[in-house]
């Protein structure tokens, strides 16, 4: 289990995380919903160790990272997925890859499971990075965080920008990833129906607080979509 407890972090005087504490159970699919600005990313960058903060602690598998740097995080078994998918256009689809393994002992090549998973990736593989279109990209983004063998995946609004037909095929991979490798998923999201459809459980952010959670069946009665409503 991920265990977040008391979570407080700062940017100059704005006190953007507020005592965030929550689970994501071990093998489940979890969402973070918010709107713009929450601090959905910053907690996402606190957790990898990207940046430290000021109070609380982290937990995975009854094991602090706490003050862990994020290669060290990594080893731990957790990946990252960030906003924005941050490619390098420059670099093949398969030196992308690689990059994602470049922190292992791991061979120096491209599992096929990878291409199993995102076959497009295999077909694109000595294409650009900067040649793909945004949901290519973004599963460009899964596959080399899936290349350290992580048992924690972190993505943040992996749906962002993205056309409706990919949006179903990440949301398929995600669940086949965890139903089927029990992988641990904790998905930031702000689009509500991707979201309610793929979730086992849910937690919502507002202000730098978490103001609800439960189980994802619980989220229309709770009225999930009203609290992350623009
Ligand atoms: N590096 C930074 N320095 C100062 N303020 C920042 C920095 N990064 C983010 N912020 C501010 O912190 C707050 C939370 O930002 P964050 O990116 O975590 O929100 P978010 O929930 O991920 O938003 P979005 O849905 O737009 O991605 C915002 O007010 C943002 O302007
Ligand atoms: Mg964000």
């Amino acid at each position: 289990m991920l265990e977040v407890s008391g979570l407080n972090q700062f940017y100059g005087g704005s006190h953007i995380l507020r005592e965030v504490s929550f689970t994501a159970g071990e093998g489940r699919l979890t969402v973070l919903l918010g709107r713009n600005g929450v601090g959905k990313t910053t907690l996402l960058k606190t957790l990898m160790g990207l940046v430290a903060p000021r109070s609380g602690h982290i937990r995975w598998q009854g094991r602090p990272v706490d003050g862990l740097p994020p290669h060290a995080r990594v080893e731990r078994g957790f990946a990252y997925v960030p906003q924005g998918r941050d490619i390098f256009p420059r670099l093949t689809v398969e030196e992308n890859l690689l990059i994602g393994a470049a922190s292992r002992k791991a061979p120096r090549q491209v599992p096929a499971r990878i291409y199993e998973l995102f076959p497009v990736l295999e077909s694109m593989k000595r294409r650009r990075g900067g040649d793909l279109s945004g949901g290519q990209q973004q599963q460009l983004a899964i596959g080399r965080a899936l290349m350290s063998e992580p048992r924690l995946l972190i993505l943040d609004e992996p749906t962002e920008g993205i056309q409706p037909s990919v949006i179903k095929d990440i949301g398929r991979t995600l669940r086949t990833l965890v139903d089927d490798g029990g992988l641990t998923v904790l998905l930031v999201e702000q689009y509500y129906d991707f979201a309610q459809e793929l979730a086992d459980h849910y937690w919502v952010m507002s202000r730098g607080e978490i103001i609800d959670g439960g189980e994802a069946a619980l989220m229309h009665q709770r009225g999930v979509k009203g609290m992350i409503a623009v």
